[in-house]
């Protein structure tokens, strides 16, 4: 949550700073704030609201100078006001400091703190950062930094200018992303990729412990102890436009927009075309590692565990192996019993979740493999994992994932597929269907997409509602859940997504003619348990919103709406199933009026616990 962003080169810094701070804005919004230093003078503006807000008081308030840094902020401690808005001074105002992560021993610094006369302005756990520096401030703020950052117990990426030290900015890092780009005689520092994108795709990722010297020379990196760090520079292969919403009215429909291709680019390079041998290099798992694997658990947070679920199925289906997913923050304190014979697979998009990274360790520290499926190269998770898999969906800008998810999906049929073949559970014509199905998805996926006119309006019909169900039997449940959350997440509207068989067991007592009630009916063994519960619902005034495969009558006569999918194989239908549901959400939404993007009270990467 937060995202920081920092300039220093020959131009002037606050076009950079606004622009990246937009870019950043899904990892936080509600009050944002940049700083700058000119002639030995420091300059701030900060305000309540978002990027936009910000901009309009520049107008009337820049911040000169070529020397800055920003944030915008998702409050953890302190409400969002002027006050809690960062950057955050020191006593004298001499430096200012942008914080992204949770200081935990706050409290305790803020006391000794204030015992030796600090006055804080804020209730923000940050601030104890700009009077330890300053305390540590003697004709050297690098090290500075580094004393104060000895004394804080947490996670951070910060940001710090001084006026006392003009020409630099310093920034450090542990447990909360950060990177350095590298310009043309200017350097960039940004939470995240596309922050920076625009500018350069020379990057250098900070790791837990380093400190940055950003000057107009050059960076150098440090550890806590004050010794060099040699650092890589790294090519970002995301194109720019991949960071722009390109004639959408938002990214979340773009992205939609995007998951054909977004799957195209997953298994590319991922089959082998004549065998249909399915091949992940990148983690070193031999086949004897595989066949030596006797239990596989999913741990993710969000719809990143919505993904994980069907992994869980599709692992027992495919490759007859015991299979569980796991919230993340539940797995990693729970004292799960996993070995070297359990193969964790933690699902994430940003790769920064803080659960699912807790999760990581805990696998790893009980002497499990821990390997990630993941959206976002060089990110903490996939980096602390033993392996990875990225899912190369290209940046997701909307808080609502959707060609994420997609994505994971396909290298979880990808995984399960290769540990059937690998395990001798899957003929080598079952394997070749499967692939070839999936080969296929990316198409029907475009068709899909070309129902998007009868999705907005049935949206039309129900974004009144205040209450909706989504049900679904076998792989379908995973999608009501899915479902139940994208319509929570960007229209307000309270869901469920529910197990269709559980519905008799209590949900079946909110039903009535105001209550939409969304059915995963697609084609597969229990299409007709599935109509027995589209009937129930019916017999109650419900009103039913059916997701089914093309050519599927019967639910036409039953159901008060249809959107239909493309047939394939019923395992496979969840790629497909989700999409028009993630549309759905979306439509309700722009005819709620809602934030789209940048849903209230969400953000993107959630690094807190
Ligand atoms: O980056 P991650 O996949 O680890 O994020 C997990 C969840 O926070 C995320 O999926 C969240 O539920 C999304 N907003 C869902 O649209």
């Amino acid at each position: 949550m937060c995202g920081i962003v920092g300039y220093i080169g020959p131009k002037a810094a606050l076009p950079f700073l606004v622009e990246g701070l937009k870019k950043l804005e899904y990892r936080g919004y509600d009050s944002a704030g940049v700083a700058t230093l000119e002639a030995g003078e420091l300059h701030v503006s900060k305000c309540v609201g978002k990027i936009a807000d910000l901009e309009t008081l520049l107008l009337t308030k820049p911040v000169p100078g070529s020397i800055g840094i920003g944030h915008t902020r998702w409050a953890t401690h302190g409400q969002p006001s002027h006050l809690n808005s960062h950057p955050h001074e020191d006593c004298k105002s001499e430096l200012v400091v942008v914080h992204n992560g949770i200081i935990e021993n706050f409290l305790e610094l803020r006391q000794e703190l204030q015992e030796r006369g600090h006055v804080f302005r804020s209730a923000t756990d940050t601030e104890v950062f700009a009077h330890l520096i300053e305390e540590n401030l003697q004709g050297d703020l690098l090290k500075a930094v580094q004393q104060a950052l000895k004394a804080v117990k947490g996670t951070y990426a910060l940001a710090v200018i001084s006026k006392k030290e003009p020409g630099k900015i310093i920034a450090a890092r542990s447990g909360s992303p950060l990177i350095i780009g590298h310009g043309e005689d200017e350097l960039f520092i940004a939470s995240d990729i596309p922050a920076i994108l625009k500018y350069t795709s020379r990057v250098t990722y900070l790791d837990n412990g380093d400190v940055a010297e950003l000057t107009p020379e050059g960076s150098r990196v440090f550890n806590l102890a004050g010794d060099p760090v040699i650092k890589e520079i790294s090519l970002i292969s995301w194109d720019p436009e991949s960071a722009e919403k390109g004639g959408y009215s938002h990214f979340m429909l773009k992205e939609i927009h995007e998951q054909p291709n977004a799957i195209r680019k997953t298994i590319e390079g991922r089959v082998r075309a004549e065998s249909h041998e399915i091949h992940f290099d990148e983690l070193n798992l031999s086949d004897a590692d595989i066949r030596g694997i006797n239990r596989v658990v999913f741990t993710a947070c969000g719809t990143s565990w919505h993904a994980g679920l069907i992994g869980e199925y599709l692992f027992e289906q495919y490759a007859r192996l015991p299979a569980e997913v796991e919230y993340a923050a539940e797995f990693r304190y729970r004292h799960p019993i996993i070995d070297d014979k359990t193969l964790v697979v933690a699902i994430t998009q940003s790769g920064e979740t803080a659960d699912t990274l807790g999760a990581v360790w805990e696998a790893k520290a009980q002497g499990a493999r821990a390997i990630a499926i993941c959206n976002v190269v060089g990110s903490t998770i996939a980096r602390e994992a033993d392996g990875v898999v990225y899912t190369n969906a290209g940046p997701e800008i909307g808080v609502a994932s959707t060609k994420a998810f997609t994505t994971q999906l396909t290298i979880v049929y990808l995984l399960a597929i290769m540990f059937g073949q690998k395990r001798a559970i899957l003929t080598e014509l079952e394997t070749a269907k499967l692939v070839n199905d999936l080969i296929e998805i990316p198409q029907k996926l475009e068709e899909t997409l070309l129902g998007e006119p009868i999705v907005e309006e049935i949206a039309e019909k129900i974004y009144g509602a205040t209450n909706s169900l989504y049900l679904g039997r076998g792989k379908g449940f995973p999608i009501a859940l899915e479902g139940a959350l994208k319509l929570k997440e960007v229209s307000y509207i309270h869901a469920e997504g529910y197990p269709a068989a559980e519905m008799k067991h209590g949900p079946i007592a909110l039903i009535d003619k105001n209550m939409p009630v969304v059915v995963l009916a697609f084609a597969g063994r229990r299409y007709d348990k599935i109509i027995g519960n589209v009937e129930e619902v019916k017999a109650r005034g419900g009103q039913v919103i059916a997701v089914a495969s093309k050519g599927d009558n019967l639910i036409a006569e039953r159901a008060d709406e249809v959107i239909y999918i493309p047939q394939t194989t019923e395992s496979l239908s969840p790629l497909l199933a989700v999409v028009p549901l993630q549309l759905l959400a979306y439509y309700i939404a722009v005819k709620r009026g809602c934030h789209i993007d940048q849903p209230r009270n969400l953000a993107k990467s959630v690094t807190v616990e």
